[in-house]
Protein backbone atom coordinates (compact mmCIF):
# COMPACT_ATOMS: atom_id res chain seq x y z
CA UNK A 1 0.00 0.00 0.00
CA UNK A 2 1.10 3.60 -0.78
CA UNK A 3 1.07 5.57 2.28
CA UNK A 4 2.45 8.73 0.43
CA UNK A 5 1.90 9.93 -2.87
CA UNK A 6 2.74 12.63 -5.07
CA UNK A 7 1.12 13.38 -8.62
CA UNK A 8 2.97 16.03 -10.55
CA UNK A 9 3.66 18.33 -7.57
CA UNK A 10 4.96 21.78 -8.53
CA UNK A 11 5.86 24.66 -6.46
CA UNK A 12 7.19 27.95 -7.59
CA UNK A 13 8.76 30.71 -5.27
CA UNK A 14 9.06 33.64 -7.58
CA UNK A 15 11.19 32.79 -10.62
CA UNK A 16 12.47 29.40 -8.40
CA UNK A 17 10.80 26.41 -9.57
CA UNK A 18 11.50 24.31 -6.22
CA UNK A 19 9.17 21.29 -6.82
CA UNK A 20 9.09 20.48 -10.95
CA UNK A 21 6.28 18.09 -11.77
CA UNK A 22 7.15 15.74 -8.24
CA UNK A 23 5.55 11.48 -8.83
CA UNK A 24 6.51 9.71 -5.51
CA UNK A 25 4.95 6.95 -4.05
CA UNK A 26 6.75 5.53 -0.51
CA UNK A 27 5.21 2.09 0.38
CA UNK A 28 4.05 1.17 4.06
CA UNK A 29 6.62 -0.18 6.02
CA UNK A 30 9.38 1.14 4.43
CA UNK A 31 12.51 3.53 5.05
CA UNK A 32 12.47 5.83 2.21
CA UNK A 33 15.33 7.87 1.76
CA UNK A 34 15.11 11.54 -0.02
CA UNK A 35 18.72 12.55 -1.32
CA UNK A 36 19.79 15.69 -2.97
CA UNK A 37 21.99 18.64 -2.58
CA UNK A 38 20.92 21.83 -0.88
CA UNK A 39 18.46 23.42 -2.58
CA UNK A 40 16.69 20.50 -4.90
CA UNK A 41 13.87 20.91 -3.01
CA UNK A 42 13.52 18.58 -0.27
CA UNK A 43 12.56 20.87 2.61
CA UNK A 44 9.27 22.20 -0.24
CA UNK A 45 8.64 18.59 -0.89
CA UNK A 46 8.08 17.37 2.82
CA UNK A 47 6.31 20.83 3.88
CA UNK A 48 3.37 19.73 0.54
CA UNK A 49 3.42 16.08 2.25
CA UNK A 50 2.46 17.53 5.20
CA UNK A 51 -0.20 20.30 3.96
CA UNK A 52 2.24 23.29 5.25
CA UNK A 53 2.46 24.25 1.68
CA UNK A 54 -0.02 23.92 -0.70
CA UNK A 55 1.04 22.94 -4.38
CA UNK A 56 0.41 25.09 -7.77
CA UNK A 57 -0.32 22.09 -9.40
CA UNK A 58 -0.93 18.31 -8.91
CA UNK A 59 -1.59 17.14 -5.39
CA UNK A 60 -0.34 15.11 -2.54
CA UNK A 61 -1.77 12.27 -0.39
CA UNK A 62 -1.05 10.96 2.64
CA UNK A 63 -2.81 7.75 3.79
CA UNK A 64 -5.36 8.58 0.62
CA UNK A 65 -6.24 11.76 2.35
CA UNK A 66 -5.37 14.82 0.53
CA UNK A 67 -2.31 16.29 2.07
CA UNK A 68 -3.41 20.44 2.11
CA UNK A 69 -7.06 19.67 3.00
CA UNK A 70 -7.04 16.67 5.62
CA UNK A 71 -3.61 17.96 7.40
CA UNK A 72 -5.53 18.30 10.96
CA UNK A 73 -6.11 14.56 10.20
CA UNK A 74 -3.18 13.54 8.66
CA UNK A 75 -1.11 15.14 11.29
CA UNK A 76 -2.54 12.52 13.52
CA UNK A 77 -0.92 10.05 11.99
CA UNK A 78 2.71 11.75 11.62
CA UNK A 79 5.63 12.14 13.60
CA UNK A 80 7.51 15.12 12.22
CA UNK A 81 11.10 16.15 12.87
CA UNK A 82 12.11 19.76 10.41
CA UNK A 83 15.21 20.59 9.12
CA UNK A 84 15.11 24.23 11.08
CA UNK A 85 13.89 23.44 14.70
CA UNK A 86 12.62 26.80 16.46
CA UNK A 87 11.71 26.28 19.78
CA UNK A 88 9.92 28.39 22.45
CA UNK A 89 12.91 30.34 23.96
CA UNK A 90 11.15 30.15 27.61
CA UNK A 91 10.08 26.63 28.06
CA UNK A 92 12.42 24.05 28.72
CA UNK A 93 13.09 21.39 26.81
CA UNK A 94 11.16 19.08 28.25
CA UNK A 95 8.37 20.90 28.36
CA UNK A 96 8.39 21.22 24.51
CA UNK A 97 8.68 17.62 24.22
CA UNK A 98 5.53 17.20 26.10
CA UNK A 99 3.73 19.90 24.91
CA UNK A 100 4.29 17.77 21.27
CA UNK A 101 3.22 14.53 22.51
CA UNK A 102 -0.49 15.65 24.23
CA UNK A 103 -0.76 16.90 20.75
CA UNK A 104 -0.19 13.19 19.41
CA UNK A 105 -2.57 11.94 22.35
CA UNK A 106 0.45 11.27 24.47
CA UNK A 107 3.83 9.57 25.15
CA UNK A 108 5.24 6.73 26.09
CA UNK A 109 7.51 8.00 29.08
CA UNK A 110 9.75 5.35 29.43
CA UNK A 111 10.62 5.64 25.88
CA UNK A 112 11.24 9.28 26.35
CA UNK A 113 13.79 8.69 29.30
CA UNK A 114 15.82 6.47 27.48
CA UNK A 115 15.82 8.99 24.22
CA UNK A 116 16.87 12.02 26.49
CA UNK A 117 19.86 9.48 28.03
CA UNK A 118 21.08 8.02 24.71
CA UNK A 119 20.39 11.49 23.00
CA UNK A 120 22.31 13.25 25.64
CA UNK A 121 20.32 16.03 26.47
CA UNK A 122 19.27 17.79 29.28
CA UNK A 123 15.23 18.30 29.04
CA UNK A 124 15.17 20.81 32.53
CA UNK A 125 17.67 23.33 30.37
CA UNK A 126 15.57 26.50 28.72
CA UNK A 127 15.09 26.36 24.70
CA UNK A 128 16.74 29.07 24.16
CA UNK A 129 20.12 27.67 25.95
CA UNK A 130 20.03 25.29 23.29
CA UNK A 131 22.38 24.64 20.20
CA UNK A 132 20.92 23.69 16.74
CA UNK A 133 22.15 20.15 17.91
CA UNK A 134 20.06 20.02 20.86
CA UNK A 135 17.22 21.63 19.55
CA UNK A 136 17.15 18.83 16.72
CA UNK A 137 17.56 16.34 19.63
CA UNK A 138 14.39 17.85 20.92
CA UNK A 139 12.55 17.62 18.20
CA UNK A 140 13.95 14.36 17.55
CA UNK A 141 12.82 12.62 21.33
CA UNK A 142 9.34 13.79 20.64
CA UNK A 143 8.79 12.36 17.11
CA UNK A 144 10.62 8.90 18.41
CA UNK A 145 8.89 8.52 21.38
CA UNK A 146 5.47 9.28 20.40
CA UNK A 147 3.47 6.17 18.35
CA UNK A 148 2.65 7.29 15.01
CA UNK A 149 2.30 5.66 11.52
CA UNK A 150 4.36 7.47 9.39
CA UNK A 151 7.87 9.35 10.72
CA UNK A 152 9.10 12.19 8.47
CA UNK A 153 12.60 13.13 9.16
CA UNK A 154 13.70 16.24 7.12
CA UNK A 155 17.68 16.26 7.72
CA UNK A 156 17.73 15.21 11.39
CA UNK A 157 21.47 14.17 11.74
CA UNK A 158 22.43 17.71 10.38
CA UNK A 159 23.42 19.41 12.91
CA UNK A 160 24.78 15.95 15.22
CA UNK A 161 27.69 14.51 15.90
CA UNK A 162 28.66 11.05 14.45
CA UNK A 163 27.91 9.25 17.66
CA UNK A 164 24.19 10.86 18.14
CA UNK A 165 23.61 10.39 14.30
CA UNK A 166 24.32 6.12 15.25
CA UNK A 167 21.78 6.94 18.20
CA UNK A 168 19.34 8.06 15.39
CA UNK A 169 20.10 5.42 12.95
CA UNK A 170 19.33 3.10 15.83
CA UNK A 171 15.98 4.15 16.75
CA UNK A 172 15.01 4.17 13.08
CA UNK A 173 15.80 0.74 12.91
CA UNK A 174 13.77 0.36 16.01
CA UNK A 175 10.76 1.73 13.75
CA UNK A 176 11.78 -0.19 10.86
CA UNK A 177 11.54 -3.35 12.59
CA UNK A 178 7.81 -2.06 14.00
CA UNK A 179 6.87 -2.02 10.41
CA UNK A 180 6.65 1.69 10.90
CA UNK A 181 6.88 4.26 7.68
CA UNK A 182 9.89 6.06 7.43
CA UNK A 183 10.35 9.12 5.14
CA UNK A 184 14.08 10.38 5.59
CA UNK A 185 16.00 13.66 3.51
CA UNK A 186 19.88 14.02 3.53
CA UNK A 187 22.22 15.67 1.21
CA UNK A 188 24.38 12.77 2.72
CA UNK A 189 24.12 9.36 0.96
CA UNK A 190 26.45 7.50 2.74
CA UNK A 191 24.20 8.59 5.93
CA UNK A 192 21.42 6.76 4.71
CA UNK A 193 22.19 4.20 2.93
CA UNK A 194 22.43 1.80 5.55
CA UNK A 195 19.03 2.55 6.49
CA UNK A 196 16.99 2.52 3.76
CA UNK A 197 14.78 0.28 1.49
CA UNK A 198 13.91 2.85 -0.83
CA UNK A 199 16.18 5.66 -2.04
CA UNK A 200 14.60 8.77 -4.26
CA UNK A 201 16.90 11.42 -5.52
CA UNK A 202 15.63 14.64 -6.32
CA UNK A 203 17.72 17.68 -8.55
CA UNK A 204 16.62 20.78 -9.54
CA UNK A 205 13.03 20.27 -8.03
CA UNK A 206 12.64 16.56 -10.40
CA UNK A 207 12.64 13.03 -9.47
CA UNK A 208 16.27 11.91 -11.05
CA UNK A 209 16.14 8.55 -9.77
CA UNK A 210 14.49 6.22 -7.69
CA UNK A 211 14.85 2.57 -6.45
CA UNK A 212 15.80 -0.04 -4.44
CA UNK A 213 19.37 0.02 -3.30
CA UNK A 214 19.84 -2.97 -5.24
CA UNK A 215 18.76 -0.89 -8.16
CA UNK A 216 21.02 1.85 -7.56
CA UNK A 217 23.76 -0.32 -6.86
CA UNK A 218 26.23 2.20 -8.70
CA UNK A 219 25.36 5.03 -6.06
CA UNK A 220 26.84 2.48 -3.52
CA UNK A 221 30.07 1.75 -4.42
CA UNK A 222 33.51 3.06 -3.87
CA UNK A 223 35.79 5.38 -5.94
CA UNK A 224 39.04 4.07 -6.84
CA UNK A 225 42.13 5.97 -7.32
CA UNK A 226 44.87 3.42 -8.27
CA UNK A 227 48.31 3.50 -9.55
CA UNK A 228 50.61 0.84 -11.28
CA UNK A 229 54.15 0.31 -12.41
CA UNK A 230 52.48 -1.82 -15.41
CA UNK A 231 50.09 -0.84 -17.41
CA UNK A 232 46.37 -2.68 -16.71
CA UNK A 233 45.02 -3.10 -20.27
CA UNK A 234 41.82 -4.91 -19.41
CA UNK A 235 40.96 -2.98 -16.51
CA UNK A 236 37.70 -1.47 -17.73
CA UNK A 237 36.47 -4.96 -18.59
CA UNK A 238 36.47 -6.00 -14.88
CA UNK A 239 33.35 -6.99 -13.08
CA UNK A 240 32.27 -4.06 -11.08
CA UNK A 241 34.36 -1.42 -12.74
CA UNK A 242 32.59 1.17 -14.25
CA UNK A 243 33.48 5.11 -15.33
CA UNK A 244 36.98 4.68 -15.59
CA UNK A 245 39.20 7.41 -16.45
CA UNK A 246 42.74 7.15 -17.52
CA UNK A 247 44.85 9.88 -16.50
CA UNK A 248 46.81 11.53 -19.27
CA UNK A 249 49.70 13.14 -17.16
CA UNK A 250 50.67 10.39 -15.01
CA UNK A 251 51.71 6.80 -16.31
CA UNK A 252 49.43 4.15 -15.17
CA UNK A 253 47.41 6.14 -13.27
CA UNK A 254 43.37 5.12 -13.13
CA UNK A 255 40.47 6.77 -11.62
CA UNK A 256 36.67 4.52 -11.49
CA UNK A 257 34.19 3.23 -9.56
CA UNK A 258 34.15 -0.06 -8.29
CA UNK A 259 30.71 -1.77 -7.19
CA UNK A 260 32.54 -3.25 -3.60
CA UNK A 261 30.94 -6.65 -3.95
CA UNK A 262 33.48 -7.46 -6.71
CA UNK A 263 36.73 -5.48 -4.16
CA UNK A 264 38.16 -8.75 -3.58
CA UNK A 265 38.41 -9.92 -7.26
CA UNK A 266 39.76 -6.74 -8.32
CA UNK A 267 42.52 -6.65 -5.87
CA UNK A 268 43.94 -9.58 -6.53
CA UNK A 269 43.44 -9.15 -10.08
CA UNK A 270 45.79 -5.33 -10.09
CA UNK A 271 48.21 -7.69 -7.97
CA UNK A 272 49.56 -8.58 -11.11
CA UNK A 273 50.58 -5.19 -12.11
CA UNK A 274 52.58 -3.79 -9.03
CA UNK A 275 50.71 -1.76 -7.27
CA UNK A 276 52.37 1.79 -5.96
CA UNK A 277 48.78 3.66 -4.67
CA UNK A 278 45.41 2.89 -4.21
CA UNK A 279 42.89 4.63 -2.90
CA UNK A 280 39.25 4.28 -2.41
CA UNK A 281 36.54 6.55 -1.07
CA UNK A 282 32.71 6.45 -0.83
CA UNK A 283 31.71 9.07 -3.73
CA UNK A 284 30.41 12.66 -3.14
CA UNK A 285 27.20 12.80 -4.05
CA UNK A 286 28.13 16.08 -5.99
CA UNK A 287 30.78 13.74 -7.84
CA UNK A 288 27.38 11.23 -8.49
CA UNK A 289 25.87 13.91 -10.33
CA UNK A 290 27.99 15.45 -12.38
CA UNK A 291 28.97 11.88 -13.66
CA UNK A 292 25.29 10.57 -14.02
CA UNK A 293 22.94 13.67 -14.89
CA UNK A 294 24.35 16.28 -15.78
CA UNK A 295 24.95 14.62 -19.42
N1 LIG B 1 9.77 30.19 1.20
C1 LIG B 1 10.60 30.28 0.15
N2 LIG B 1 10.68 31.43 -0.57
C2 LIG B 1 11.49 31.52 -1.65
N3 LIG B 1 12.26 30.53 -2.10
C3 LIG B 1 12.24 29.36 -1.43
C4 LIG B 1 11.41 29.17 -0.27
N4 LIG B 1 11.58 27.91 0.18
C5 LIG B 1 12.48 27.35 -0.65
N5 LIG B 1 12.88 28.20 -1.62
C6 LIG B 1 13.81 27.91 -2.71
O1 LIG B 1 13.39 26.70 -3.33
C7 LIG B 1 14.51 25.86 -3.64
C8 LIG B 1 14.37 24.54 -2.92
O2 LIG B 1 14.54 24.76 -1.53
P1 LIG B 1 14.40 23.61 -0.44
O3 LIG B 1 13.14 22.87 -0.68
O4 LIG B 1 14.57 24.24 0.88
O5 LIG B 1 15.65 22.67 -0.80
P2 LIG B 1 16.42 21.59 0.10
O6 LIG B 1 15.58 21.30 1.30
O7 LIG B 1 16.61 20.41 -0.80
O8 LIG B 1 17.73 22.20 0.46
C9 LIG B 1 15.75 26.66 -3.26
O9 LIG B 1 16.22 27.34 -4.39
C10 LIG B 1 15.22 27.63 -2.22
O10 LIG B 1 16.01 28.80 -2.19
MG1 LIG C 1 16.05 21.42 3.31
Amino acid sequence: MNVIKLENATKQFGNVVAMDGINLTVEEGKVHGFIGPNGAGKTTTIRVMLGILKPDKGHSTILNMDSWKDAVKIHKSISYVPGDVSLWPNLGGGEVVDFFANLKGGIDEEKKRELYEKFNLDPSKKCRTYSKGNRQKVALVAALASNADIYIFDEPTSGLDPLMESVFQEYVEQLKKANKTVFLSSHILSEVEKLCDVISIIKDGQIVESGTLDELRYLTGIEITLQTAKPIPELANQEGVTDLRVSENAINHYRFMLDTSHYSDLIKYIGAYEVIRLESAPPKLEDLFIRHYEK
